[in-house]
């Protein structure tokens, strides 16, 4: 068999190489030249991913990548993993999926299968996307050719989750479709679990990243009034945990980062206003994440202050740019907010990420293009005033961190572990 997979980041790469793993032969497209490149070079750009796996697939042909769209024609299923943003007005912006059918619609096949993967509000399979895919081929879907959805739950950086042993929804468009999906996602995922519809499955996928944005906004609400208590969330977190039903751990943090819990919930609430509803435990989560950055450099000055500085003309490191520990992401990352927020308040602000050695230019944070992690040395980090910890990366040493730093603010419980003297530590 061979498929195809659109959209070769760290949704679609992961894919793309489970099912060259079982055997299918697989041509990853995608709009940047540079990662088709890569890809047939048998490299790896995508850190958890090694290189060694990549040289693998690529040396027996089974995974090559093409910015060329006609080749579409070549396989018998398509699946859709392109980005799905907001908006600069924070509505949802679907133009890379409607982008990608537009462009594969003139070669697919009879009978060729279609799958979004891209995480979106329900109605964009069998509304939106199949629009475009029937105006631009002629054909009908259910009927000419087939269509479905199954959302990606990618855990970057859990090297725990693989998507073999994850159990993967799908939702087709018609009986038929679902047939099809099934077949093609049985070669690679040990369990399916079949819903009636694509927009059954779409609407999983915001449910699974709701609840996780609405627990966390729970636990920096309750971070900021256990703290006025002088209770520790994160003892508490501890301790609430060992209740072995009924309970679920989330953490606090200095915000939401990465390409899903902070944009995805966003999509529902714009749909929702089409059927006159509104998503009030989204906003007011988005709300109390969204005011995270601002508490903890409310707390940075605290920290300041108490070894007679004030934030202006302070030297401030940020530990951590990637938005979870051991990865290179940083897209969304709450440290963009701090590093922001430090510096519109006079502050000198660095960074050091061994998994983000230079900012690459971004439209949302322009201002740090170019920026380098600062070397991890005992010299370097002395000349800072305050570490902010705003991302707990595995391979960073806490203890050296401990012994070199003045003064440390901590989001993340990093130093629990490390033996600190009393005033070196603000948790935030
Ligand atoms: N990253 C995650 O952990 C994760 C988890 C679950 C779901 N998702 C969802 O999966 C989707 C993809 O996310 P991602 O993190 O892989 O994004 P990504 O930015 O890492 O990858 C998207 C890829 O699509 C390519 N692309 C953009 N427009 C294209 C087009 N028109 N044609 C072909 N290729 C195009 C980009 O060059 C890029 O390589 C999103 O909807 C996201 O919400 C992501």
């Amino acid at each position: 068999m061979k498929i195809c997979v659109v959209g070769l980041g760290y949704v679609g790469l992961p894919l793309a190489i489970q099912f060259a793993r079982a055997d299918v032969t697989v041509l990853g497209l995608d709009v940047d030249a540079a990662k088709v490149d890569l890809i047939n070079e048998g490299h790896s750009y995508i850190r958890h991913i090694p290189q060694a796996t990549i040289e693998e697939i690529a040396k027996d042909n089974r995974l090559s990548a093409s910015t060329d769209f006609s080749r579409i024609k070549e396989v018998e299923a398509v699946i859709i993993c392109v980005p799905t943003p907001l908006s600069k007005n924070r509505e949802p912006d679907i133009s890379f999926i409607l982008g990608t059918g537009r462009a594969i619609a003139p070669y697919l096949n009879e009978g060729t299968l279609v799958v979004l993967e891209s995480t979106t509000y329900p109605g964009t399979t069998d509304e939106d996307l199949r629009a475009v895919l029937e105006s631009g081929s002629g054909m009908k879907a259910g009927v000419d050719f087939h269509l479905a959805f199954s959302p990606e739950r990618e855990d970057p950086g859990n090297d725990q989750s693989k998507v073999k042993v994850v159990p993967k929804v799908v939702g087709g468009y018609s009986a038929s479709c679902l047939e099809r999906a099934k077949a093609l996602y049985g070669q690679v995922v040990d369990t399916l679990v079949p819903v009636s519809s694509c927009r059954v499955a779409e609407a999983t996928k915001l449910l699974e990243n709701i609840f996780r944005g609405v627990n966390i906004a729970l636990v920096n609400e309750l971070k900021l009034v256990y703290g006025a208590m002088g209770i520790d969330i994160w003892e508490v977190i501890e301790a609430a945990k060992t209740k072995p039903f009924g309970f679920m751990p989330f953490y606090p943090g200095p915000g939401l980062g990465g390409h899903c819990i902070p944009i995805d919930p966003f999509y529902l609430t714009w749909k929702a206003r089409e059927y006159g509803k509104h998503t009030r435990f989204i906003e007011l989560a988005g709300e109390i994440n969204t005011a995270m950055p601002e508490y903890v450099v409310h707390r940075v000055a605290h920290a300041l202050n108490a070894i007679n500085k004030a934030v202006k003309g302070s030297r401030i490191l940020i530990l951590g740019l990637a938005y979870k520990p051991n990865v290179d992401d940083e897209r969304e990352s709450p440290s963009y907010a701090l590093m922001r927020l430090l510096s519109e308040r006079g502050a000198e602000v660095e960074y050091h990420d061994p998994h983000v050695p230079v900012i690459k230019p971004t439209r949302e944070h322009s201002q740090f293009a170019g920026k380098k992690s600062v070397a991890w040395d005992r010299t370097t980090i002395e000349k800072f005033d305050l570490v902010l910890i705003a991302t707990n990366h595995a391979c960073v040493n806490y203890e050296e961190l401990a012994d070199w730093a003045r003064c440390i603010v901590d989001t993340r419980n990093a130093m629990a572990p490390v033996k600190v003297p009393p005033g070196k530590i603000w948790k935030a």
